[in-house]
């Protein structure tokens, strides 16, 4: 049996720490995509850890912690990121399983994401400039290189030969940085790499989920970053959706159980593209602050707003969402007044269905106005003792979506998390 959590707005929603929350109902924490454009974060004994590659359930004793098929793998952030939780005390030699299918992404792949977005300009995506783009296009465009493929004697022939031709698109965009320190790091992290758990991701995970095991399926980005379904083209390259679990991890549809969502209570995006809440004012200064909404990955301001539910009811078509985490809610304890998108006003016309191209219109929300709750929430054990005004909020939201909100998180802790 698997379940599913994962972002339901532009990333960044709290992931990390809902993963680590519930890791230990599960045996099997499971990346099915994405790469280290992610940074998730979490706190365990009050230290806050960012992973960008590693799943979220690492810091549990005794739980299987598998990078899947579907992930692009760059071997020297993982080669850090394992240093430093060995730091920390875990054993990712016993606990960390990588599938051999898993792409590469390579120093050239990061040179190639740079080069694009500066050929782009004013264009740009906004991308974390780890190779991501690049890394799914040679993935797609059959070149790519897997993990299994290190394995081989053959790799380093294999390596020169896509070097050459990432080389020549190079110099196509007139790039000239030199790279050879990051080609070093490479070679000296895949000799790490080798020595890791690489397994046939496949056959491992189903053989887990035959004997009864329970899996987790942590999802990265959020849903309006899916290339198929966000705002198109300034969105990520992979499926960030419930779909990308089963081609992430080569599981069948019907062993995914719960999808859990997540929205922070207001919404956030990092990079360019559409964003019809985003609020250029004092609230939103206020909001970036309070919460600290600076990118985990790059530390670039988080570009702050209402939550959507447009957005969000579309995301929950998408991904089959059947519960519903809110993070963050605490920001909000000191704002007099709340605002939650209902509907855009597009061409004089009210509309509730996301557009096309969002880029390409003036999009005008349509807000529904609430008071704030005005008390401190991040102490509160259970729901019972939550503002009524908090209540009457989430209240709106379950019933706009139709899908309960059953957890409210209301600080970055560990165990700062109320049941609805
Ligand atoms: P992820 O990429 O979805 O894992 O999210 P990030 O880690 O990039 O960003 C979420 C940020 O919010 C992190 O700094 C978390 O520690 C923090 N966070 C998560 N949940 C809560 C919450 O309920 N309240 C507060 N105040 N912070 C939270
Ligand atoms: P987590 O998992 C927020 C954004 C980038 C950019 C676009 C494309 O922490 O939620 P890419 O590097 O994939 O080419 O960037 O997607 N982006 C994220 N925004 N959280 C993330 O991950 C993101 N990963 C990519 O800012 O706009
Ligand atoms: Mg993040």
């Amino acid at each position: 049996m698997v379940d599913v959590i994962l972002g339901l707005q532009w990333g960044d929603e709290g992931k990390g720490k809902i993963v680590d929350y519930f890791a230990k109902n599960y045996d099997v924490i499971a990346r099915f995509q994405g790469g280290p454009n992610a940074g998730h974060t979490l706190y365990v004994n009050d230290k806050k850890i960012v992973l960008h590659q590693i799943p979220s359930g690492i810091f549990h004793e005794n739980k299987v912690n598998l990078i899947g098929n579907g992930v692009v793998l760059d071997p020297v952030t993982l080669k850090k990121e394992c240093e430093s939780v060995a730091a920390l005390g875990v054993d990712f030699r016993k606990n960390l399983f990588i599938s051999e299918r898993t792409h590469l992404i390579l120093p050239t792949h990061r040179a190639l994401d740079k080069a694009s977005e500066l050929s782009k300009g004013q264009d740009k995506i906004g991308s974390t400039l780890k190779g991501i783009g690049p890394a799914y296009m040679d993935k797609t465009g059959r070149n790519g290189l897997r993990v299994g493929d290190l394995l081989d004697n053959n790799f380093t022939t294999q390596y020169i030969k896509l070097r050459m031709k990432h080389q020549r698109l190079l110099d196509n965009f007139n790039f000239q940085d030199d790279i050879t320190d990051w080609e070093e790091e490479f070679f000296d992290a895949i000799e790490f790499l080798k020595t890791l758990n690489i397994v046939n991701g496949e056959y491992f995970i189903n053989e887990k989920i035959n004997k009864g095991q329970r899996v987790l399926a942590e999802g990265a980005q959020g849903s309006m970053l899916d290339v198929d379904f966000g705002t198109f083209p300034f969105v990520t390259s992979s499926s960030t959706v419930s779909a990308g679990v089963c081609s992430g991890l080569g599981i069948a549809p019907q062993k995914i159980k719960d999808v859990i969502g997540i929205t922070k209570a207001y919404c956030t995006r990092v990079g360019s593209g559409p964003f019809p809440t985003e609020l250029s004012d004092a609230t939103g200064d206020f909001i970036r602050n309070a919460g600290n909404e600076f990118g985990s990955t790059t530390g670039r301001p988080r570009r702050c707003g209402w939550i959507d539910m447009v957005a969000l009811q579309f995301a929950c078509m998408i991904n089959g969402v059947t519960k519903i985490v809110m993070t963050k809610a605490d920001i909000l304890d000191s704002l007099e007044e709340l605002k939650v998108c209902k509907s855009y006003l597009i061409n004089g016309k009210e509309e509730s269905r996301i557009p096309f191209q969002m880029n390409r219109l003036h999009i005008e929300p349509i807000y529904q106005s609430f008071t704030g709750w005005n008390t401190d929430i991040s102490k509160v054990e259970i729901y019972d003792n939550m503002p009524e005004k908090m209540k009457t909020y989430i209240e709106y939201i379950n019933h706009f979506l139709g899908i309960p909100v059953k957890f409210i998180s209301n600080g970055p802790g560990r165990e700062q998390i109320v049941t609805a």
